[in-house]
């Protein structure tokens, strides 16, 4: 859940209560979502934790288990969300997500339209940018996963700022109630440009629209419904390259001659210079390029509503 002050605002500052949803981070690959509950213990390969222990603590502190070990307690924020919920889609990932909010240009208080809902990443991102006083409208045509995502809101306490439809929006288009009221529209649908004429009514003047398929053919489509009515389309493929970075010992091999070099650990290296002043230690800082980097998500195409006059 996202945590609120007691005006009811989102805070991160405020400590860990009975009942809030917390991510327990081993390390950046291993995390778990855990509602805090008085009497309970979470269990992981280093020991036994009592829930007990973390009520009163500030989000960001380690905690010990029964045998010494130790995790990190984290907010909830959309960011580490992303990485734990349960995957009943296909999800977008921080880069398109980070993305995303920044060219459909979403502040508080804007009204976002959405389809499909899917596992509801992007729009836990999409909530916590117009709060507190916006709102995001999603509509999955699959009534499982509209009730899936809403059991995932209430968990992640994003209630007040999302609203989940059931709806065939290829189909039916947006609910008519929102005509000319929405700041931008996300679709992430198969055939996104059946949606599009409805998406270009719901928009206000000058808004944001932008469609998210994993196939070019997709986007051509959509670019060609597109044109009549919307101006600067632009399509991207976002590439996210991450890196390591790792505390470790430089290798060293003799060489002929007796001799020895150093082995190159990575591509970029920085001397700990303290550890090798002290006690003689070759420590290096290790910084090289993710073995399971991800590569093609998807495009991200970008149009904005042509205006009138
Ligand atoms: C890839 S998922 C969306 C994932 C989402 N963007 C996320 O980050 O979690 C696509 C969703 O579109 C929904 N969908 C497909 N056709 C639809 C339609 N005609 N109307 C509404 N939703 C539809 C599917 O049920 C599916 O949940």
């Amino acid at each position: 859940m996202l945590p609120t002050d007691d005006l009811k605002k989102i805070s991160f500052t405020r400590s860990i209560r009975d009942g809030d949803l917390v991510i327990v981070y081993e390390r950046h690959d291993v995390m778990k979502a855990v509602k805090v509950c008085e009497n309970s213990t979470f269990q992981n390969r280093f020991g036994m934790f009592k829930h007990s222990d973390w009520i009163g603590k500030p989000f960001g502190s380690k905690v010990l288990s029964n045998k010494g070990g130790f995790v990190y307690l984290l907010a909830p924020t959309p960011e580490l969300w992303t990485l734990v919920l349960s995957h009943r889609t296909q999800i977008l990932y921080i880069a398109d997500i980070s993305f995303v909010i920044m060219f459909l240009e979403i502040v508080p208080g804007c009204l976002i339209l959405e389809s499909g809902t899917g596992s509801g990443s992007l729009t836990t991102s999409l909530a916590r940018a117009v709060a507190p006083t916006g709102h995001v409208y999603t509509f999955d045509f699959h009534e499982q996963r509209a009730a899936s995502a809403r059991e995932d809101f209430e968990k992640t306490g994003l209630t007040s700022l999302v609203t989940v439809g059931v709806r065939d929006v290829q189909g039916q288009g947006f609910p008519e109630e929102f005509v000319g009221l929405a700041d931008s529209v996300f679709l992430d649908l198969p055939q996104p440009w059946l949606a599009i004429p409805s998406a270009e009514r719901m928009l206000k003047q000058d808004g944001v629209l932008c469609s998210f398929s994993p196939c070019i053919e997709q986007v051509q489509r959509s670019a060609e419904t597109l044109r009549s009515k919307f101006t600067d389309i632009r399509t991207f493929e976002v590439l996210l390259r991450t890196y390591e970075v790792r505390e470790g010992k430089t290798e060293s091999s003799q060489v002929e001659g007796g001799g020895s070099v150093e082995l190159p650990p990575c591509k970029k290296r920085v001397r700990s210079k303290e550890a090798n002043d002290t006690n003689g230690d070759s420590s290096t800082v290790m910084v090289r390029p993710c073995s399971e980097a991800r590569g093609h998500t998807g495009y991200l195409t970008f149009a904005r509503l042509r205006c009138l006059s």
